[in-house]
């Protein structure tokens, strides 16, 4: 499988705005050989903001995304900390049924996933999840599948993370969250953090190993890719 990431600046028009937003586009795919390759473009803003920026963990995530795409057919997919939401998006392209959160406070990122959609053509819900908190909306996520790309970098939130992604596993028998995250993050904090609420890691995995070669140039750093499921499915 092959693909590339290439900063594509926008026109100057976008460059000058307020925003000074830029857009990248991310490909998935070899065009040459597969008629299902395809690119997504994301809308970043210039000054690097937490939410608003492709973090390495996101590119691994998404190619993940589209090498396990026969999972995502059909799937419902909630995306934890989305941010720009390239993972989330490659799962919409596949056909899933995806919901993007990000911090609810966070309306600039909220409404740039918005943008992001509209962009590319896809229908994704756009909502705001706080991790640790239960407005009305997350008692109806039901995810078969929840992604988190670069969620595990403050390790005072861990905690609430770990609580909503309990939380949603519970919601679905036999959903899974599957993170990426770099090694700095503290893996033993996420291992102990596993046990306490009940969570086992069925698949960890050198983020690099998977992907092409081309988009591993372009990454620095040792990131982890986990799939973490409940360590006892509760009885529904
Ligand atoms: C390092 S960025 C990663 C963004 C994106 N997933 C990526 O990899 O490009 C962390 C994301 O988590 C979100 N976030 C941080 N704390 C959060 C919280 N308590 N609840 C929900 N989202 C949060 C931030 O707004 C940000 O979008």
């Amino acid at each position: 499988m092959e693909g590339s990431d290439e900063d594509e600046p926008a026109g100057a028009s976008s460059q000058s705005d307020q925003h000074m937003t830029t857009t990248s586009r991310h490909h998935f795919g070899n065009a040459r050989d597969s008629g299902d390759a395809f690119s997504i473009t994301i809308i970043e803003s210039m000054k690097e903001d937490y939410g608003l920026f492709v973090w390495p963990c996101s590119v691994v995530l998404a190619e993940y995304v589209w090498q396990q795409r026969s999972r995502f057919l059909g799937a419902s997919v909630v995306e934890l900390g989305a941010g720009t939401s390239l993972p989330g998006l490659v799962a919409a392209k596949l056909g899933s049924d995806v919901t993007l959160t990000d911090n609810a406070v966070r309306l600039e990122v909220l409404d740039n996933m918005r943008r992001v959609c509209d962009l590319n053509e896809l229908k994704c819900e756009v909502l705001g999840l706080t991790w640790g908190m239960w407005d009305a909306a997350v008692f109806n996520l039901k995810p078969k599948i929840i992604l988190g790309a670069d969620v595990l970098y403050d390790t005072n939130a861990f905690d609430d993370l770990f609580a909503t992604v309990t939380f949603l596993l519970q919601n679905t028998l036999g959903s899974v969250f599957i993170t990426t995250y770099h090694n700095r993050s503290g893996h033993h904090l996420i291992e102990f953090l596993m046990v306490k609420w009940g969570l086992k890691c069925v698949k960890l995995l050198d983020g690099f190993s998977f992907m092409p070669s081309d988009k591993a140039s372009g990454l620095s750093g040792s990131i982890q890719l986990a799939e973490i499921v409940l360590n006892c499915e509760p009885v529904k």
